[in-house]
């Protein structure tokens, strides 16, 4: 191994949103997605060579960084986009709700399916226009999107689609033919598809990413997609992300809606996504095999757990979604706190009470101390 996933500096006292949570009490976070390794060491350096210029104006896309990202989309996932398709955006978050500003009027829905990262589901409410939510089914261990279910939902009010591709919080690649038909549904009833690919990099098994910009284009839906360096090489605190809108129109709504609220994004924040994007696979390509190990881990210790536990099986991300309704516990969440390990209630996500996200983006010494830590629980339960 050419780069350090065993070890992690101490993040507490480095403002760690992860590491604040659970601050002075002794409990391991394992909540909100971000991991505990180190960034590629190109990274770090070119990060600390801007440093060294020493001064820190205000900054546009450096025509470097948007020529990486360009062929970036083309190499890594068979997208040919024009450099000013691109928009850049200090996070994916932001992105959803000046999206929903933009495209929805009061009176008006997104659609998504649940359970699903909570900011889809909060996004539409803070634009104060309507949501409707369909579960994604599940068989056999295997989740999908609900065809029937969606056309059921579906009203002349709802205008927008929002996809989370891969899906987070359970782990799953959609094959071509489901963004296939997705994107049909979104054209045949005249949809924006925001398809979120913050995870598209963090594929663990031999499947195929299929980005929602597969489709776009004439015969297609309008396709806002969006992406971020910030999952794949842990540079969310940079705050740089960017997305693709191939469509004029659509692409002057979002930017004029964003005007005035969305400044330019921090000079690190190019740096670290442009050396990320040219420089950064050999570590993700250890990165993937660490959480691969990871994954099958923690997969052997929920098999074993059953049934008070249960999980399904994690194609991308480094998120596991688990079900821990058995247990019985009111608040599942607090009973793993009470017994040290921090997990991400399951509830925001739009899910009943009683299942857990667990983030095993960490060192293996990190993901086995919190599986001691569980195994605790489940004997005390
Ligand atoms: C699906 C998804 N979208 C977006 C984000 C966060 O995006 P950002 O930090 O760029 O706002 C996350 C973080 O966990 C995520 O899982």
């Amino acid at each position: 191994m050419r780069y350090d996933f065993t070890t992690c500096p101490d993040r507490r006292g480095t403002g760690s949103l992860k590491w604040e949570r659970h601050a002075g009490r002794d409990i391991l976070p394992m909540w909100v997605a971000d991991m505990d390794f180190l960034s590629p060491t190109e990274v770090i350096d070119a990060l600390r060579r801007r440093a060294d210029h020493g001064v820190f104006g205000y900054t546009v896309p450096p025509r470097s960084t948007v020529e990486a990202t360009v062929a970036y989309l083309h190499e890594k996932h068979g997208a040919d986009v024009a450099a000013e398709h691109i928009v850049w955006f200090p996070g994916l978050v932001p992105a959803l709700n000046i999206a929903c500003r933009a495209f929805l009027k009061p009176g008006e829905e997104a659609l998504t399916c649940t359970p699903v990262y909570p900011p889809f589901l909060s996004a539409p409410d803070y634009a104060g226009v309507g949501l409707r939510t369909v579960d994604l089914s599940e068989s056999h261990g295997v989740w999908d999107i609900d065809f029937d279910a969606l056309e059921a939902a579906v009203s002349p009010r709802t205008k927008m689609f929002i996809l989370c591709n891969p899906h987070n919080p359970v782990g799953r690649v959609f094959p071509v033919a489901t963004i296939a038909r997705l994107a049909e549904f979104c054209l045949h009833h005249d949809l924006l598809l925001i398809s979120d690919e913050i995870h598209c990099d963090l594929v663990l098994d031999d499947v195929p990413h299929t980005s929602g910009l597969k489709f776009a284009g004439d015969g297609g839906p309008r396709t806002v997609a969006m992406f971020a360096p910030s999952k794949t090489f842990n540079l969310a605190g940079l705050a740089c992300a960017f997305l693709v809108i191939p469509d004029a129109e659509t692409r002057r709504v979002f930017q004029r809606a964003a005007r005035g609220l969305i400044t330019e994004i921090n000079a690190f924040g190019y740096v670290g996504c442009e050396t990320a994007l040219r420089h950064g696979w050999a570590w993700q390509q250890e990165l993937l095999g660490v959480l691969r190990a990871n994954r099958d881990h923690l997969e052997k210790f929920v098999a074993k757990s059953r049934p008070s536990i249960r999980t399904w099986h994690v194609e991308a991300t480094y998120l596991a979604w688990l079900d821990a309704r058995e247990l019985g516990q009111a608040n599942v969440t607090k009973f793993f706190e009470d017994h040290g390990v921090g997990l991400s209630d399951g509830v925001p996500f739009g899910a009943p009470s009683g299942f857990v996200r667990l983030n095993f983006g960490c060192t293996r010494a990190q993901l086995d101390e919190a599986l001691r830590r569980m195994a605790g629980a489940l004997q005390n339960a």
